[in-house]
Formats: C-alpha cells, sequence, structure tokens
C-alpha cells in the first residue's frame, strides 16, 4: 500500500475522527488497512526473554517481527522501561498498533498478597476486591495492561497444585469472589490508567483433570459442567472481565482450546462475550498431542474455528493461518473477527491515543513504594488465616510472655511465604518480605526473649536439629513451630499423590510435644494438606497458607490477638487421600453412609472414615458465637415471591471478632438428584463482647433453581431445608419451607 494513503488512513482512523467514531468503527478502520500477515500478526504472543511459564522456543528476531507487524501482544515483560522500549519496537512497525502486555498477576505485583485459595478463606469480597485493586495499581504502572488472572477453577481435588490458585471447590464461594477479582483489576472504568484488563481462566472444567494430573483430560457430563464449573466463568463475564484463556485439558475428548461448543456456543454464543480469547501456553500445537489434530497446520485450523483469538506461544497461528486462508480453509472472516477483538481491547485500554500510557517510571516508582498497599497486604493475610484448632484457648499469646521458642524450616526463609505466582520484577528489591520471625520480633516488646532454631528441613529425613530445637523449647513459656509445604510443592505443574506434610516435620512436632510445653502450629501451604499427627495432638493450630509479603506481620497479629482470626475453609480437608475427591456438596445415594463403624452395605469405606478431617466451610474464632431466633417470613411461597430469612448471631465469648454465618439449601426432591446442601449466602459480621445482630437473607427463585435434565436454569416446586451454621457441619438452626406453583 502506497505510504501517503497509509499515513492519510491512520490519521483518520487514529486521531480527527477519535471524538466522533466508536471504538469498534475505530477498529474496522484500522482492519480495512492491514494485510493478512499483519492480521495474523495481531493474534500471535511471545513471551519475554526473562520468565517462562511454559516450554520456551528460542526466537532471536523477535524485534524483527515485533517491527514488521507479526507480533500483538508480549507477555511476562516486566518494569515500566523494557515495557516502554518493546513498546517502541511496535511503533517503528508501519501500521503503528501497540502490543499489549499480559503477565500472571495472581496474587498480587510488588506487594505479594496471600496466594488465592487463601484469600478464598477471608470470605471477605471487600477484601479480595481491594487486593486485585492494589495489583492492578502496581502492574498498571509498570506498563501492564493485562493479568491472566482471576483464575476461577472450582477444584474438589488437593492433589491438584493449581488448587492454590482459584476460590477453591465451591461454585456460590467462587463465583462471587470471581467478580470481586474481576472488578478489582479492571477498576473503576476499563481502560483507566491504574487498571489492567482481567483474563479469565481456564475456560473450562481445567480443575477437573482426571487423579489430578495437572494438564490431564476431563471427562464431565453437561450437568456438572454447567452446575458446577461454569458459574464462576459466567460471574466473571458479568463482572466485566475483558478476555479469557482457554484450558490445556480435553473435556469429554475435545481439547479446550479445540472446543468450538466452549468458546463459540457458550461464551460468544450464549453468553455474549465481546472480548477475545487466548490460548493457553502453547495450547494450540499441543492439539497435536492430544491427537485433535494431525500437525500444527491443522491444530491451527482447529483452534481458530474454535474460537480461540490469540496464540500463546506456540506459533501454530503465525505459521499457518495464512497458508490456511489461502488453501480457503478458513474464511478470512474469522480471523478479522479474532482481530477485531483484540483491537477492540486496545482502543478500549486507550493504547492507539498513547501507547506508553501505562509505563511511567515515575508513577510506577509511587506505586511499588505505597504504604497503604502493604497495609492491605497485610490486613488481607491476616483475614486469611484459619484457626483450626485452640485447646484450652491458648491462643492468642499474652504480649508478656517471657520466653517464646519460634521453631522450624519456615520461621526465617522470606521467599516461602510468596507463593507459587510471586513476580521478580528486574531491579525492584524483592525481599520487601515480612519473615515470620521479623513478624514476631515486631510484635513483642523488650522484655521477651525471643529464641529460634531451625529443627529441620522441609524435605528430608535429618533430625541433626531435632536437640537444639527440643533444648529451646525447655527454655520457652510456649512455642511456636512452623512447618508445611516449599513454596513450589503447589502450584502450575505440582500435582502431588502424597499430600501430607513433607519430610521429618511432623516428627519435629512430636518432639517438641514430648516437652510438655504448648505449641502452636503455624502450618504453611497451598493447598489443603493430610497432617492428622499435627491435627490430633497440637493444642493450637493455624493454617497459614502463604501469605505474602506481610506473611510474619499477619500471623504475629493473629497469634497475638491484634486481629481475632475468622477466615473459614474454602476446600473440605481429607483424612486421607483415599477419600479424595471429597467435597460437602455431594449427592446422598440410594445407600448413604450411616456411620464411621457400619459398613454394611452401604456408600462408605471399610478401612476409613469418610468424614473429612476439617470440613468446608470450618474456622474458629478465639470467641464465640450463638445462633438464634431462626424465622421465616412465610413457609409457602411461589416463584416470584421472596423469602426473607433472619437469624441472630451473639458474641458470647472475651473478644470482639467476626463470623461468616452461612446459609446452605436442600432441594429434598427433585427430577434430578440434589447435592445433600448447597451455599446459597453467607455474610460475615463482627460483633463486639456481648452484642447480638439481626442478619437477613432474602431468598429468591435465583437461590432455588439448578440445571435440569434439559440444561434449563429453573426451579421445581416441592419441599426444601434451610441450614444455617458456623461452617457446613456445622449447622446450628433448621427449618424448611415450600415453593408452590
Ligand atoms: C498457565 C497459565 C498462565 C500462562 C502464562 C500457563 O502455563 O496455565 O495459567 O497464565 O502459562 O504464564
Amino acid at each position: 500500500m502506497h505510504k501517503i494513503f497509509v499515513l492519510f488512513f491512520l490519521t483518520f482512523a487514529f486521531s480527527v475522527s477519535a471524538q466522533k467514531r466508536t471504538n469498534s468503527q475505530k477498529v474496522d478502520s484500522v482492519l480495512k488497512l492491514m494485510t493478512l500477515e499483519e492480521k495474523v500478526g495481531q493474534l500471535n504472543q511471545y513471551n519475554d526473554n526473562n520468565l517462562a511459564t511454559g516450554p520456551v522456543t528460542i526466537d532471536n528476531d523477535k524485534i524483527g517481527q515485533i517491527k514488521s507487524g507479526q507480533v500483538g501482544s508480549l507477555l511476562n515483560v516486566l518494569g515500566s522501561e523494557r515495557t516502554r522500549s518493546w513498546q517502541n519496537v511496535a511503533m517503528q512497525s508501519r501500521l503503528k498498533i501497540p502490543l499489549l502486555f499480559g503477565q500472571d498477576v495472581v496474587h498480587g505485583y510488588k506487594t505479594t498478597f496471600p496466594i488465592p485459595l487463601a484469600e478464598a478463606a477471608s470470605w471477605d469480597l471487600d477484601a479480595i476486591q481491594l487486593a486485585a485493586r492494589v495489583a492492578a495499581v502496581e502492574a498498571s504502572a509498570s506498563g501492564i495492561h493485562w493479568t491472566f488472572a482471576p483464575m476461577v477453577d472450582i477444584a474438589r481435588d488437593p492433589r491438584w497444585g493449581r488448587v492454590m490458585e482459584g476460590a477453591g471447590e465451591d461454585t456460590y464461594l467462587g463465583s462471587l469472589i470471581a467478580g470481586a477479582r474481576v472488578k478489582g483489576f479492571q477498576g473503576a472504568h476499563f481502560g483507566d490508567t491504574n487498571a489492567v484488563m482481567a483474563c479469565v481462566k481456564h475456560f473450562a472444567a481445567y480443575g477437573a483433570a482426571v487423579g489430578a494430573r495437572d494438564y490431564n483430560s476431563v471427562d464431565m457430563s453437561d450437568r456438572q459442567l454447567w452446575e458446577i464449573y461454569l458459574p464462576p466463568f459466567k460471574a466473571a463475564l458479568d463482572a466485566g472481565a475483558a478476555s479469557f484463556m482457554n484450558s490445556f485439558n480435553d473435556i469429554n475428548g475435545v481439547p479446550a482450546t479445540g472446543n468450538s461448543y466452549l468458546q463459540r456456543t457458550i461464551l460468544k454464543g450464549k453468553w455474549g462475550f465481546k472480548g477475545f480469547v487466548v490460548s493457553d501456553w502453547g495450547s494450540i500445537n499441543e492439539l497435536v498431542n492430544h491427537g485433535f489434530a494431525k500437525n500444527d497446520y491443522e491444530a491451527a485450523f482447529s483452534a481458530i474455528t474454535a474460537g480461540s483469538d490469540m496464540d500463546m506461544e506456540s506459533r501454530s497461528y503465525k505459521n499457518n493461518l495464512e497458508q490456511l486462508v489461502k488453501d480457503k480453509k478458513v474464511p478470512v472472516a474469522l480471523i478479522d473477527d479474532a482481530v477485531r477483538r483484540i483491537l477492540l481491547k486496545k482502543f478500549e485500554l486507550g493504547l492507539f491515543d498513547n501507547p506508553y500510557k501505562f509505563s511511567n517510571v515515575e508513577r510506577e516508582k509511587l506505586a511499588l513504594n505505597n504504604a497503604s498497599h502493604t497495609a492491605a497486604a497485610r490486613s488481607m493475610a491476616a483475614k486469611s488465616i484459619v484457626l483450626l484448632k485452640n485447646e484450652n484457648n491458648l491462643l492468642p499469646l499474652s504480649k508478656q510472655l517471657k520466653t517464646i521458642a519460634f521453631i522450624g524450616p519456615l520461621v526465617k526463609p522470606l521467599k516461602q511465604n510468596k507463593g507459587f505466582w510471586d513476580i521478580e520484577i528486574p531491579g525492584v528489591d524483592s525481599n520487601f518480605i515480612v519473615s515470620q520471625w521479623e513478624g514476631l520480633q515486631n510484635k513483642v516488646g523488650a522484655t521477651t526473649n525471643l529464641l529460634f532454631a531451625q529443627g529441620c528441613e522441609i524435605e528430608g529425613d535429618s533430625k541433626a536439629g531435632f536437640a537444639e530445637a527440643i533444648n529451646i523449647a525447655l527454655q520457652a513459656d510456649v512455642v511456636i513451630l512452623s512447618i508445611g509445604e516449599r513454596r513450589d510443592m503447589s502450584g502450575e505443574a505440582k500435582s502431588k499423590a502424597n499430600i501430607t506434610i513433607p519430610g521429618v516435620q511432623e516428627d519435629l512436632l512430636k518432639a517438641l510435644l514430648a516437652t510438655g510445653k504448648p505449641v502452636v502450629v503455624l502450618v504453611n501451604a497451598g493447598r489443603p494438606l493430610v497432617f492428622n499427627y499435627t491435627a490430633d495432638n497440637a493444642p493450637a493450630i493455624l493454617y497459614t497458607w502463604w501469605l505474602g509479603s506481610e506473611a510474619g506481620n499477619a500471623i504475629a497479629d493473629v497469634l497475638f490477638g491484634d486481629y481475632n482470626p475468622a477466615a473459614k475453609l474454602p476446600m473440605t480437608f481429607p483424612v486421607s487421600v483415599g477419600q479424595i475427591p471429597i467435597y460437602y456438596n455431594h449427592f446422598n445415594t440410594g445407600r448413604p453412609a450411616v456411620s464411621d463403624t457400619n459398613h454394611i452395605y452401604n456408600s462408605s469405606y471399610i478401612d476409613l472414615s469418610i468424614h473429612p478431617k476439617f470440613p468446608f466451610g470450618f474456622g474458629l474464632s478465639y470467641t464465640s458465637f450463638e445462633y438464634s431466633d431462626l424465622k421465616l417470613s412465610k413457609h409457602q411461597f411461589t416463584k416470584k415471591e421472596t423469602l426473607e430469612v433472619s437469624v441472630t448471631i451473639t458474641n458470647t465469648g472475651k473478644y470482639a471478632g467476626e463470623e461468616v454465618v452461612q446459609l446452605y439449601l436442600r432441594d429434598k426432591v427433585g427430577s434430578l438428584v440434589l447435592p445433600v446442601k448447597s451455599l446459597k449466602d453467607f455474610k460475615k459480621v463482627f460483633l463486639n463482647v456481648g452484642e447480638s445482630k439481626k442478619i437477613k437473607f432474602l431468598i429468591n427463585n435465583e437461590k432455588l433453581s439448578f440445571y435440569n435434565a434439559k440444561l434449563v436454569w429453573d426451579s421445581e416446586p416441592g419441599d426444601f431445608d434451610i441450614m444455617i451454621g458456623a461452617s457446613s457441619a456445622d449447622i446450628r438452626l433448621k427449618d424448611s419451607f415450600e415453593l408452590i406453583k
């Protein structure tokens, strides 16, 4: 195309008409100028050289390819200077179409927040939204436009390493959290300089991989897909999510990346999604490994036909799409649709007006050194800690204790607190982490003597450090033992068949308990672990997950009662891997288990309890709460009406604190079998000592509906049980009502 002609159109597209034309008209103007090669370029995403979250393809000509318009997006570009310099390369291309910078900002950018599963334990949507907001403020100042989050995969199997990235097992809780995270990332207005575009992943059903092996197949009924796995994606979309990522797994034999039912029929069809879908890392080319495509050419064909718009790292689109169009296998309209979706987001983000809009060294400095971000991370971390056990009110500890022994392999390390998706920004101090040791030091006064011994490693069988640990324990008033997983033991490709606490860490606990000293155990992990010895023998246990930059301070806040723990488990904790998958909202079966000792032809194990170690929704407080006065506004109503439910909660203990009041429903008889209970609402309420509050819930047709055999979301008349409790297994009040025609 003639240079002057191009320039004329560019001016027309980007500036003169900018005020008058809609973004989609602007997209069309640009599209008209593009060659097929440039169009395909927009669908091509490369990794920068720093980091890799998948197999790396060495490519020494990225600069040349960007200059010739063959790349639409880069991932893993860190820091405002680097994003700016890559953008500068794109500005040397013929059409100057800006690059989009994507990054896994999963639980914070510089300020690391608790891993998402831990945040989910807070059941605190405002706090979770704030955590995502802070991450967006920081990342966007570095020039990042797009985060590959939230991960909204429902996960019922703690062997799967990626449970750490999501909100756990429950669809209702997971959907609310998905929405909160999207709102946090995308901010008040899409395209604001302090916001990033969300990417909801992994579409879909990735969390149900057979045997919990990462990337494995999923075999699932449509009903389960719609009822359990899809709603968090829909909730994220309703919250405005601008992009989706597909997943590595096949579902019922069709890989998600080549899955037209998921991407075209459901997402872009039924749900009317106007954003774009990026493949997962290399997942287009992996269609060949799946045996779903004969070669890369066929893989590119399947993926584009099925609705995958952008190719992350596999180069299948770059190497094949032009040929597929020339061969008349792929209509150019399909490519145009994908390009349009991507360009639209670039316009909405404001990148055509100013491609460097987000990369700003000064703003970056301020954003990455903001005390309010640290405060938010500390508060989120404290809200994520689950008190699992507290015999004889051992916790909270007194600040007047004379000697505390802080023992374990996780007391002093910094990075172990950060979890799997932490980010190291070149040139930025990544030791911005408060270790557990430092947190304790910050908390106690000069009169408290703090002793430390590592005791053992996280892995391995050496007990050489036990003697020193026992020795300091004997000198102390109380022992705090910090044990658990290393931060790379849960995460992508970190599936485990054995999810017990590694090494000799529980042996160390045994040795310390033998001293007769009170021992508080901190369990650090990215997933529900199996730790029966600890659970049965330690007098006090805090499940501290991986809490991020402010881990040490937050743990100390909870240990000493400056924050009264209120978190509740977002996943069921099994007694043994033999129980997995185990989740609270199961069906009753025709022969329900009766007890752990009666196995006469019922649905139990003859060698194992069917009960979890800790149920979904469980978590203690330093205070106690009484539930009373469950009142229903009526006991019979139609689907057009709303039922009002009220309950009174009283703080009957000695500390102010919060309780997560949980409402479960059971539809007693249906045209399909339905769960024994399903979470349908909750409220987190703060109560001073002795205070009572009346909590109200509203039950409408939406809460009574399910996907019937025709996959229609609706309710059926009949009897329902309503259960209000402190966990899925601790139902305090119960009633029933009837839905009438
Ligand atoms: C993961 C995605 C991630 C991508 C880019 C993949 O391996 O599955 O969740 O966003 O890498 O880092």
